[in-house]
């Protein structure tokens, strides 16, 4: 008997949970089944991963607080997670007293070791929205390709990655508007002093798949590792760097500590010894499962953090590949970006186990959810083979033998053996994270038995030789009951059916492999899986498409919320003039900008206003606007601005200038420089 400690990645409380993330909860919580069922003290720990910039923006758009959004993404993701029969021994949240103290003291003990220093940084900040953008909120023109409307760091266009500073026309994401580029003091980790222990660890056998090293050593190691950012300034969500008032740590700085804090929160409740588990030196065995997405956090910086943090690493880090369906990439459109819930509306969650089961293997390769082998193999295999040889037999003993199991019949020996003979090569399978050969073996071994019963044909002798069929029927429920322990991992629930159906005098674990059940009296049938239905599968592509659309049409006009009330003394130092435009020139090398002359009856200013993308110079000229008069004249890089133009702006950044227009009064003669109030 072991311990070990197994996570998932940590869900962002970001969006729901749809059918590619359940490929790797299924995954794990499969691996943590098969542990506890071997008799090993397995615990499986998971959170919801709160910080960050995206959360933080997603919740003001959703007009809630962070925390508000985070509980109800926490508390749907557990539900959804428990529908699909994924039991964590703990799901907690990243945003918790636990992992704040571990992160500050894995913080505070790579200070102590001179691991950790300061810089400035230059980075785009939006005026506007008064914030620092990370380089998903900065979008442009690609640098190399040229392609329009690309993210911050990388073109997906052309592939290219770049310094966000590099981008051409940056805009912020958030409003639109042209960020401008400030500095900033940020802390960083000396990722390459604690080379010693990456590599330490990256090496040691076990710990990744042969082909994950070489891609960590032909993309990382074998140049010199790069520093690494761990400071946001504010405003962000997370936790604040300690003796910082404005700065926090970087959400991956602590989401990986949510694995420790949650240990330590579920050790807390539960009275156990959390240092048993991350301590170094204790005989505790830390597994991580992730997407082959967060592969570099979890390889690169976890080590080192771990390591010279105090903590014990982790002895192996499994990474599988993405979700495709039907050959490709899951998409809201065609209905197949699915979301668990959704999923439940329709169809069994047994049979996605099930065929995720039958797909997954230790590699990093994608697996794709065709959703013809989907049915097909459910059907022919779970339904058929597995569930059918349970109807059946039982079917038999119930209805024409009196529910009585006996002793059973010789001729189920070979079947017997080849149960037994395969039980390690599928309890290696499961160990090694081969969900498929295990489920190979085990769909072989139901083959043999339905063979079996075809062979000895008890339907048919059930009349003349009631005990002879029910010493072959006896011998076929030793067999089921092996099967159901086998399959536990994968379909927990058919197991306990199982066992309430042929009277378990106790849960099942793996030493009742003996495929033998003994006399007893069995229960009434209970529906174990139907087949699946290629109308609900529709059904629930249907619905996706509807969600997506649904989903389309209700984006929020997005209105700003009010500004603070100010005094009418206020308002009044405000002076607010109709101008008139005289001319109108676009700003050569900047695409968004107009130089504007306009007559204010008293003077003419030069206005230089960011509205190229609405307005044609040329039909400009002569048009009155509303102008502010007396705001500081403001340097800029193609001169001064010594007005300022009122225009109305809407969520997409559409503008419209401000004019005397609707009401005008026909008596009235508007001239430049008349004031408005
Ligand atoms: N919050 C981070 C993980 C922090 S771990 C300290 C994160 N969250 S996530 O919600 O985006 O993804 C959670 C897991 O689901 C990741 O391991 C990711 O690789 C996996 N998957 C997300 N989409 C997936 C598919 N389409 N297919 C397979 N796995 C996918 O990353
Ligand atoms: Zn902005």
């Amino acid at each position: 008997m072991s311990k070990y400690l197994v996570t998932s990645a940590l869900p962002y409380a970001n969006g729901d949970i749809h059918i590619g993330h359940l490929v790797e909860y299924i995954q794990t919580d499969i691996f943590v089944r098969f542990l506890k069922l071997t008799g090993n003290d397995a615990i499986y720990m998971c959170a919801s991963d709160t910080h960050g910039t995206p959360i933080e923006i997603n919740a003001a758009k959703k007009g809630m607080t962070p925390e508000e959004m985070v509980a109800k993404y926490n508390q749907e993701h557990h539900r959804d997670f428990k529908n699909f029969q994924i039991d964590f021994d703990r799901f907690y949240t990243t945003h918790s007293p636990e992992t704040r103290k571990h992160a500050v003291n894995i913080f505070e003990n790579l200070k102590k070791q001179e691991f950790i220093f300061t810089e400035e940084v230059e980075q785009y900040y939006c005026p506007h929205d008064k914030r620092f953008l990370p380089d998903r909120f900065v979008r442009g023109v690609c640098p190399k390709c040229k392609a329009d409307d690309q993210y911050g760091d990388s073109c997906e266009k052309c592939g290219a990655t770049y310094n966000p500073t590099d981008i051409l026309n940056p805009a912020c994401s958030i409003c639109g508007n042209e960020p401008v580029r400030k500095t900033s003091r940020h802390y960083f980790v000396k990722l390459e002093k604690a080379r010693p222990a990456i590599e330490e660890w990256i090496n040691k056998e076990g710990n990744l798949e042969p082909n994950v090293k070489q891609w960590l050593k032909s993309n990382f190691l074998d140049q010199e590792l790069r520093n690494w950012d761990i400071s946001r300034d504010k405003p962000y969500f997370g936790f604040k760097i300690p003796g910082e008032e404005e700065k926090f740590f970087y959400v991956w700085m602590d989401a990986p500590v949510g694995y420790i804090g949650t240990t330590q929160k579920y050790c807390d409740e539960q009275g156990l010894d959390f240092d048993s588990w991350w301590k170094p030196g204790t005989d505790s065995k830390i597994i991580h499962v992730i997407g082959k997405d967060i592969t570099y956090f979890h390889t690169l910086f976890w080590p080192a953090m771990l390591h010279y943090g105090g903590y014990k690493e982790p002895s192996r880090v499994q990474i599988h590949g993405f979700l495709t369906v039907n050959g490709e990439k899951m998409s809201k459109s065609r209905g197949t970006s699915v979301k668990a819930a959704t999923y439940l509306n329709h169809l069994d969650p047994q049979y996605l186990r099930f065929y995720y089961a039958g797909k997954l293997t230790a590699s990093m390769d994608d697996i794709d959810l065709n959703l013809e082998d989907f049915r097909f193999r459910v059907n022919s295999d779970l339904v058929n083979k597995i569930v059918n040889l349970v109807s059946r037999t039982t079917g038999l003993l119930s209805k024409r033998l009196d529910s009585e199991v006996s002793e059973p019949a010789v001729s189920i020996e070979p079947v017997v053996a080849q149960g037994q003979a395969s039980v390690e090569a599928i309890e290696n399978a499961y160990r090694n994270f081969e969900f498929s050969r295990a489920l190979k073996l085990i769909v072989k071994l139901a083959d043999t038995t339905n063979k079996y019963l075809q062979d000895t044909a008890p339907f048919k002798i059930a009349k003349t030789q009631p005990d002879e069929a029910r010493a072959v029927i006896s011998g076929a429920l030793g067999i089921v009951k092996g099967i159901s322990i086998l399959l536990g991992p994968v379909l927990p629930e058919m197991k306990s059916k199982i066992e309430k159906l042929l009277n378990a005098e106790k849960v099942w674990d793996w030493q009742d492999l003996d495929f033998k059940l003994g006399p007893r009296k069995i229960n009434k049938f209970t529906h174990l899986a139907q087949r699946v239905d290629e109308k609900k599968v529709e059904a629930m592509i249907q619905e996706t498409k509807e969600e997506a659309a649904a989903q389309e049409k209700q984006l929020p006009p997005e209105v700003p919320e009010f500004k603070k009330m100010i005094e009418f003394e206020d308002f009044l130092k405000l002076d607010l003039r109709i101008g008139r435009i005289i001319s109108a020139d676009p700003v050569k090398k900047a695409d968004k900008l107009l130089m504007l002359v306009v007559d204010l009856g008293l003077e003419k200013r030069q206005v230089i206003a960011g509205i190229k993308k609405s307005f044609r110079a040329e039909d400009l000229i002569g048009k009155k606007v509303m102008i502010v008069a007396n705001l500081k004249p403001r340097k800029m890089r193609f001169g001064t601005s010594e007005a300022m133009l009122l225009a109305a702006e809407n969520a997409k950044g559409e503008l419209a200038l401000l004019g005397p227009v609707a009401l005008e009064n026909p008596q009235m003669k508007l001239d430049p420089g008349t004031t408005v109030s």
